[in-house]
């Protein structure tokens, strides 16, 4: 029998066999029967909500992040807006963020009335730009919210300088980054305030849900309250000193992250290394399998960075490869894979264009690196086959554009 070269086969998208029968996604959970059981339990005990599983929970993701306090939300979305409020932002002030990211980052700051400010990324990680959020700063600025694109963790370093020498405070926003480790330290305990999410293709999940580690007390303090109303105590301190009595001290929501979803992220939690380990294999074999095609530019790993991998973004080079970037993703569509763009940089939405003024042009690497970037299917649930899969993919689709052009 004779192999057909991956380049000569018909594509999906022109009536040829797809690599695969079904959509491998480009993120999903992965749940057990120990996930399934923890939950089980929790909703027959006493407590569906402000009980003993929060507490659990937020102390084990502290202890892994190695901050002192652990503060549970509603989704990573609350955990941003709660460290936009402790952070003190408010109306006439300013934060600064990377476009490239998703509208939540910056949509904490005008929840509180600010203003956020972009700063273009660097071309290599498509994290901020240290030195370019240093020209935005103003006697306005309150915040920066660095991001860890894709998992791997922003400069962090020269942020905390800027913040120290300008008496900003750092939200970083390590969504895709649990598990990423900077210059051999632990996410989760470097910026002033670190807000992760546990939405269902994250590296651990609770359906919906968020955290924000600190060291600071006074922020954990004001963490907690702001996801209770601005209350000062919850219904389980008052329940068992048998008290009635609360006090609203400042306003706030309900943004509590449940007893069902915290012994979900508890166990969760235990797979943690699982997780991180399997997505670095993946990461792996991608780059092996992938470091020979000219056309890809693959993400590029610092040395004082070990990534967490929530996705792995490629780059096409448009200049030598002759296919625009929508053409080779509904070709791996075809395909049975389930690639994504991540993200369309915020200031280009319509709220953010119509609602400031931004016409395109404002943050160059960011917009270039939009243009070409393909996400691959990336999650520890991944099958050796699966991999298999996606390699193929990519050769087929993109041997064929390289040959055409
Ligand atoms: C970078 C980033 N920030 C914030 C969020 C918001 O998190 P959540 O979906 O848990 O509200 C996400 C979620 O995908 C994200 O990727």
């Amino acid at each position: 029998m004779t192999v057909t070269p991956a380049s000569r086969e018909a594509l999906a998208i022109q009536g040829g066999p797809p690599v695969r029968k079904t959509l491998l996604p480009y993120g999903h959970q992965s749940i057990d029967e120990a996930d399934i059981q923890a939950v089980v339990e929790t909703l027959r005990s006493d407590w569906l909500t402000t009980g003993p599983r929060v507490a659990e929970f937020e102390e084990a993701f502290a202890t892994r992040t190695g901050a002192r306090h652990a503060v549970s939300f509603s989704s990573g979305t609350a955990a941003l807006h709660a460290a936009a409020f402790t952070a003190g932002l408010k109306a006439g002030d300013e934060a600064i963020t990377s476009p490239l990211t998703f509208v939540a980052t910056a949509n904490c700051v005008l929840y509180q009335g600010a203003v956020p400010i972009f700063a273009d990324v660097s071309p290599d990680t498509l994290n901020l730009d240290p030195e370019k959020a240093a020209a935005r700063i103003t006697c306005r600025t309150r915040a920066i919210l660095p991001v860890d694109y894709a998992g791997h963790p922003a400069d962090l370093d020269p942020v905390l300088e800027l913040a120290e020498r300008h008496g900003l405070v750092v939200i970083e926003d390590a969504s895709h980054a649990l598990g990423a480790e900077y210059k051999g330290r632990q996410v989760g305990s470097l910026s002033h305030m670190t807000v992760f999410s546990f939405h269902p293709v994250k590296h651990i999940t609770t359906g919906e849900g968020g955290m924000v580690t600190t060291d600071n007390a006074k922020f954990a303090e004001t963490l907690c309250r702001f996801r209770n109303h601005g209350i000062s105590s919850d219904a389980r301190q008052r329940q068992s000193a048998g008290q009635w009595h609360y006090e609203m001290v400042s306003l706030g929501f309900n943004y509590r992250l449940t007893d069902i979803a915290c012994a979900l992220g508890s166990q969760q939690l235990k797979k943690l290394e699982a997780n991180l380990a399997q997505r670095r294999k993946i990461a792996e074999r991608y780059t092996a399998a992938f470091r020979e095609i000219p056309k890809l530019v693959l993400p590029a790993v610092r040395q004082n960075a070990n990534p967490a991998w929530h996705l792995f973004p490629i780059r096409l080079d448009g200049v030598k490869l002759k296919a625009e970037r929508a053409q080779v993703f509904r070709a791996l569509r075809a395909e049975n894979i389930g690639v994504n763009v991540h993200y369309i940089p915020v200031h280009r939405h319509p709220y953010y264009s119509e609602r400031f003024g931004y016409r395109g042009g404002e943050y160059p690497v960011a917009e270039d690196a939009y243009e070409r970037l393909i996400s691959l299917p990336m999650f520890h649930g991944m099958s050796d086959q699966d991999v298999e899969d996606v390699i193929r993919a990519v050769d087929k689709v993109i041997s064929h554009f390289r040959d055409a052009s």
